[in-house]
């Protein structure tokens, strides 16, 4: 297994496979790093939100106490919740990430959604919780992102479920662009247009539910979900090339220069998705693989275009529903 990476413009390089800890449990998730971390894990993508940090951070100590990894071996990513984008909120969001994973800095940190919520809202229950982007503009919690940037707690930062139309927006407002945008990519929405601007425009990739995400909870899927592990073009690939389904839909994310962040707290899988490595691609998997995008969203933000709420699928995505 030799990893691939993907390169800052200052040169800093990034692992192209990370461990995704949205959806692990608190008990789980510290024996899923500790494990990803002693296997060759170098990347960890968390965030705030996910309400798993203090656990993560202590299986990462741990690991440094150790000696299995140094930090600066390490790639941790942390995402701003909703709930603190004003400026003014950004250094204190922050810092409570930093204290939870008990680390000095984060190698990336990314706004996690273009939505306001009320300082005190953790997650929406009424169009009175939201902010809207004119309450609040993007830039101004980027400028918060920049000013942490420039106290040395951040090396990298970017966005998350950005469309092109708000990066480019966001990068004609600034003198600092956003280096990478997180999103929902797999071969169910392959987003063709957004990977051609990121690559014109020196933004990076990050492909988050590689694998379908299919732990999600129920309240969030849709009743005719179709599964990507589970596809026939997906099962065929994967037997051809000797290699699992999760394996193939990994290796089809670095083969289009994303990084990916497959999400387990199960042993033997943390081990599969991470020798994902070893699979490679001809241009007609690559072709069989394409020819299954459907711009399907398996993470729709339903969340967030709740009646009544400033953010409809149509003003959060810049697409038609
Ligand atoms: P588990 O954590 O029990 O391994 P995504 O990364 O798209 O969010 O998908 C995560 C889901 O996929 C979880 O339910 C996770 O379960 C499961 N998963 C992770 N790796 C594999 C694998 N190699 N094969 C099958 N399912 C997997």
């Amino acid at each position: 297994m030799t990893m691939t990476y993907l390169t800052y413009k200052n040169g800093d390089t990034m692992p192209m496979i990370g461990l995704g800890t949205w959806k692990s449990k608190p008990d789980q998730v510290y024996q899923a790093v500790r494990e990803a971390v002693r296997i060759g894990y170098r990347h960890i993508d968390c965030a705030a939100v996910y309400g798993n940090e203090k656990e993560v951070g202590k299986a990462l100590k741990e690991s440094f106490e150790d000696g299995i990894v140094s930090r600066e071996d390490m790639w941790i990513t942390s995402k701003l919740w909703n709930n603190s984008h004003k400026k003014e909120h950004v250094a204190a969001a922050l810092q409570k990430t930093l204290s939870d994973l008990q680390l000095d800095y984060l190698d990336l940190y990314l706004i996690h959604w273009p939505v306001v919520l009320k300082p005190d809202v953790v997650y929406p229950e009424n169009a009175g919780d939201f902010l809207s982007l004119e309450d609040v503009p993007i830039i101004d919690t980027w400028q918060g992102m920049i000013s942490c940037q420039k106290k040395g707690k951040i090396r990298h930062i970017g966005v998350s479920n950005f469309s092109i139309k708000k990066l480019t927006a966001l990068a004609a407002e600034s003198h600092v662009a956003p280096e990478l945008n997180q999103i929902e990519l797999h071969p169910f929405l392959q987003q063709k247009k957004m990977l051609d601007y990121c690559k014109t425009n020196d933004v990076l990739l990050t492909a988050y539910s590689p694998l379908g995400s299919k732990d999600r909870p129920a309240a969030l899927k849709s009743a005719d979900e179709p599964s990507l592990l589970q596809n026939p073009v997906v099962i065929e690939t994967a037997g051809k090339n000797h290699c699992t389904p999760a394996q193939l839909l990994i290796r089809w994310a670095i083969a289009r220069g994303t990084a990916v962040i497959p999400k387990s707290v199960n042993p033997d899988r943390l081990a599969e998705n991470l020798n994902a490595l070893d699979t490679s691609l001809s241009p007609e998997d690559m072709q069989s693989l394409g020819s299954l995008d459907q711009h399907r969203r398996y993470v729709r933000g339903n969340f967030w275009t709740a009646p009544g709420s400033p953010y409809t699928y149509e003003n959060l995505w810049d697409e038609e529903m």
